[in-house]
């Protein structure tokens, strides 16, 4: 049954007037786990500013919710500076080592299996959080890092309950948590998995947190701590043999430097959305799908349209396998290779890739585009392969109570990342190498520019896409999700929902989600048992199939299974200056709101 919302003229007054669970003109921290929305909120409430608090939930992070991100990995922090209405990203993304090639996950010209590439060192990327995090506290911060560390430091130090989350994670794990005896001591202590509820002490990560506090950014990257990582990447699953070994060097570790970047912005029914620029494809993806579907009036019921309809469902389909078709051949670290983002975003271009979606049938598999006649850097495309890609991630949206917003979205990429930790020092390595191609696609007689290819010192392409989306040039809202290349979608689905479908924030969250990644086009959609709204009917998804998409089960079949992306949004009140949270049921979201010096926090799960 679709949502009866209000008619579009009221859009923008509903976004901001329906208050689902907080309200504060003095800072909301939104995160997937209370105990590390509280760490935010500690250093709001201690005078720390947007950066600060978002310090401190990624470290607590890395303690309540070790398996989805930490030091071991890195991210992408859009900060928004109130005062100077600026906004850019801290990219501290993993980076390949110097000694990295374009054919080391397919020596012999045969990919590896994901799951062993990725349990192996070589998958390690240098990780990045550590540098990022830091580098956003000293430009921007008020707090000190080792004030950023300290609540982390209690968690680990004196324990936490295991939520159901992380139970269910120890148990599916695919084997991660059972491959090294490190990473098994800390979460299946004696051989038995933690079970929700159980209390979970972490020593080594504390001591870790504390070098940190004590030493600064360079206890990571030189010294004992980048030697133990360096050691630890050398680890291989017996059936890689040395292949499998990690390529980073102690000079990679105390090279690695984070990017400042300038987001990328684009507009979309008279919104402007700021986003992820490469080597995220985040960004141009979602801009590139609010493009193609800025020509179809989804909002209008009247027209067939609406939330829900099969008429909105099927465009969006269809944009998401243009996108993806795409993406697949035209992103990755444009520091190391041209992206045409020129082309990919002009308005030319895209009208001639919507004209390829028709409302009355499925169009055949697409092929990337040809940006070159918009963008002087495009050539003659060839599609790469298709590879596994993790549900995985974390999100988290802070504002402060000047108004400086964060927007972070950070990873040690695969639900706990390689499997290894670092021993003695009790923190996950991640696999986000295994984000670039496994064969190399570069073909210079067929034009490809093997966009996504390993290379020495590159950033694996990355779908993580911290949204901030502004009206009349004030930010109004920010937001992003987990979830590998679902990330795209699902901030796909939650603006819709925002611009087009006139939710709240809370709604536009709760609301199902449907997701494609690939121009193949098997779609995957939510349930609507555990949310708040009603899912996408039977009769809806038979229209669906009818059409010919794939991946929505059997006809006459309620088909939607999956659990899409964990969205954690912020929303600021121009009106007003009141600051909004809205957290997400799919983890265990929480949103902590900061009031005259108080603290309180609403969980939602
Ligand atoms: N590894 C998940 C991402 O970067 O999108």
């Amino acid at each position: 049954m679709p949502l009866r919302l209000p008619c579009t003229r009221w859009l923008a007054l509903y976004l901001f007037s329906s208050s689902v669970l907080a309200a504060s003109p003095d800072g909301v921290v939104a995160v997937s786990h209370p105990a590390a929305a509280a760490a935010g909120a500690r250093m709001l409430a201690a005078g720390g500013n947007a950066i600060d608090a978002a310090a401190a939930v990624q470290f607590a992070l890395n303690v309540v919710e070790p398996q989805s991100s930490g030091i071991g990995g890195g991210g992408f922090m859009l900060i928004h500076l109130a005062k100077t209405n600026e906004t850019f990203i801290v990219d501290s993304r993993e980076r390949a080592p110097a000694r990295a090639r374009a054919d080391m996950f397919a020596p012999e010209g045969l990919p590896m299996e994901f799951p062993l590439a990725s349990t192996s060192g070589l998958a390690v990327g240098v990780p990045g959080t550590v540098r990022g995090v830091d580098t956003a506290l000293r430009r921007w911060g008020i707090k000190k890092l080792a004030d950023t560390l300290a609540p982390a430091i209690e968690l680990a130090e004196h324990g936490f309950r295991v939520n159901r989350f992380l139970a269910a994670d120890i148990v599916n794990d695919g084997g991660r948590t059972q491959l090294h005896p490190e990473t098994a001591a800390i979460f299946r202590p004696g051989g038995v998995p933690l079970a929700e509820g159980d209390w979970l002490v972490q020593p080594d990560l504390a001591r870790t947190f504390r070098l940190l506090a004590a030493k600064g950014p360079d206890a990571f990257y030189r010294g004992q701590l980048a030697r133990a990582i360096v050691e630890a990447q050398q680890r291989s699953r017996s059936e890689l043999g040395a292949a499998g070994q990690g390529r980073m060097t102690l000079a990679d570790l105390q090279h690695y430097q984070v990017a400042i970047r300038e987001p990328l912005v684009g507009h979309y029914r008279g919104w402007t959305l700021a986003g992820m620029p490469p080597p995220s494809s985040g960004g141009l993806t979602v801009l590139q799908m609010l493009g193609l579907l800025e020509r179809f009036p989804l909002g209008d019921a009247t027209q067939g349209y609406g939330f829900g309809s099969p008429k909105t469902l099927h465009v969006m389909i269809e944009a998401m396998r243009l996108a993806f078709a795409d993406r697949a051949v035209w992103i990755g670290d444009d520091d190391a290779v041209a992206v045409p983002r020129q082309g990919l975003l002009h308005p030319d271009y895209l009208a001639t890739r919507a004209a390829l979606i028709k409302t009355d049938r499925r169009m055949d598999t697409p092929q990337a585009g040809d940006p070159a006649p918009w963008d002087k850097t495009a050539g003659q495309p060839k599609p790469s392969r298709i590879k596994e890609e993790s549900p995985h991630t974390t999100h988290f949206s802070i504002v402060d109570r000047w108004g400086n917003v964060v927007s972070y979205t950070s990873t040690i990429e695969f639900t706990w990342g390689s499997g290894i930790t670092v021993p003695g020092y009790g923190f996950l390595l991640n696999n986000e190498l295994t984000d670039f191609n496994f064969v190399p696609s570069a073909d210079a007689a067929e034009g490809n520019p093997g966009a996504n290819d390993v290379a020495p010192g590159k950033r694996p392409r990355s779908s993580m896409a911290p949204t901030l989306l502004f009206r009349n040039g004030k930010p109004v809202a920010a937001y992003g999700s987990p979830g590998g290349a679902t990330i795209i979608n699902s901030v796909l689905n939650v603006t819709l929902n925002l611009i087009d479908h006139g939710m709240t924030m809370q709604q536009a969250i709760d609301a199902p989600r449907l997701s494609v990644t690939h121009a193949t086009g098997k779609a995957s959609c939510e349930g609507g048992q555990t949310f708040m709204q009603p899912p996408i009917s039977t009769a809806t998804l038979d229209a669906l199939r009818k059409l010919g998409h794939a991946g929505l089960g059997e006809a006459g079949m309620e088909g939607c299974r999956e659990t899409i992306g964990s969205v954690q949004g912020i929303v600021i009140d121009p009106s007003n200056g009141a600051h909004r949270g809205a957290a997400d049921a799919r983890r265990e979201g929480a949103v902590t709101r900061l009031r005259a010096e108080t603290a309180s926090t609403a969980t939602r799960h």
